[in-house]
């Protein structure tokens, strides 16, 4: 998976997923709002929209119709990711649609994902922030392990909680499972796959100690996986602080389960105006540039930079 980069400024360009596993958590708003606010910061970046099945990054960013998509790019067989680049409309901010017609690329063909991933790793920009769809699959861990980081969104309420976590998981699956070719401990992760499989495999860490006992080496190769993988997370429409400090208690529980160190990025507030912003198609910064939302946001733009987390409470 990925490898932390201590030191995001001095790479040369940074791709984050932006992930959650339930739909309607703000996946699309946060990945359209980081990405302003990090272009504030005067980085180059481009925001593309991999939800495949209900592409709308474009509207959170006032955008009503984008000339082209990766509709375009995969139907017509373009040979270029940059035809179709769009102007946001915010200086240095570009855009790669998605798809708005369900049927064409909803569940990508092999051939054409890996077009996609190939060319969105070819982008020129500081950073390059992919707003993964909703959903728990096979095509959403690709897109999502494309990514240097990926970081988990999250919202306060339990079932956002539960699919983030079934999310962290199924990624860790379909990796190790690329990782070995030995027939029995796939078979072990095909298992494990169910949630509610009869060898009491629920977490990341269960599944290492059972395949130590068939094939050591397996097992420290996943091992040595699991310690390069640093994603993140943001708390979103946190409504207060004890909401907003969810984001340490996440922390510790993905240690324990799951074995990674999964660092907090900062939460950003629940405020109503975000909605009224998506119902006028404009983008939330343009119209909200000093709301404690946006501010939140670009304490979050601030640790993307510079590649650190928050530390273990807010200050
Ligand atoms: N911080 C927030 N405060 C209030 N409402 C929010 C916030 N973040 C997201 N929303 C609401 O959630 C809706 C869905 O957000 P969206 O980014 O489209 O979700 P996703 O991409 O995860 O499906 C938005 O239209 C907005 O109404
Ligand atoms: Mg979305």
């Amino acid at each position: 998976m990925e490898t932390e980069k201590k030191d995001t400024e001095k790479k040369e360009k940074h791709i984050w997923a932006i992930a959650g596993g339930k739909g309607g958590i703000g996946k699309s708003f946060v990945t359209a709002n980081l990405g302003i606010a990090l272009c504030e910061r005067g980085k180059k970046v481009v925001v593309v929209d991999l939800d495949l099945g209900g592409a709308n990054l474009h509207t959170l960013l006032g955008i009503t119709r984008p000339p082209l998509s990766l509709d375009d790019f995969i139907r017509k067989g373009m040979r270029s990711i940059k035809g179709i680049l769009a102007e946001t409309g915010i200086p240095n901010l570009q855009l790669i649609a998605g798809v708005q017609d369900m049927l064409t690329l909803s569940n990508p063909k092999p051939r054409d994902k890996q077009k996609i991933i190939h060319h969105i790793a070819s982008l020129n920009a500081d950073h390059i922030i992919l707003d993964l769809g909703t959903g728990i699959s096979p095509h959403i861990f690709d897109f999502f392990l494309i990514s240097d980081t990926g970081i988990f969104l999250i919202t306060p309420e339990r079932t956002s909680l539960e699919n983030a976590y079934q999310f962290m998981r199924g990624v860790f699956f379909h990796r190790w499972m690329t990782l070995t070719t030995n027939k029995k401990v796939k078979k072990l992760i095909e298992t494990a796959m169910d949630v509610n499989n009869a060898a009491g495999i629920r977490t990341p860490v269960d599944l290492l100690a059972h395949v130590e006992n068939l094939d050591k080496e397996a097992k420290k190769i996943f091992a040595d996986e699991a310690n390069g993988f640093k994603p993140r997370l943001i708390i979103n429409q946190a409504r207060n602080r004890k909401e907003a400090e969810l984001g340490f208690a996440i922390r510790s529980v993905c240690r324990k389960y799951f074995g990674i160190d999964l660092g907090f990025l900062g939460h950003i507030l629940y405020d109503y105006n975000v909605y009224s912003s998506v119902q006028r198609g404009r983008a939330f910064f343009s119209d909200y540039p000093s709301s404690d939302v946006a501010a939140c946001i670009r304490d979050i733009a601030a640790h993307v930079s510079d590649g650190r987390s928050l530390e273990w409470s807010l200050s």
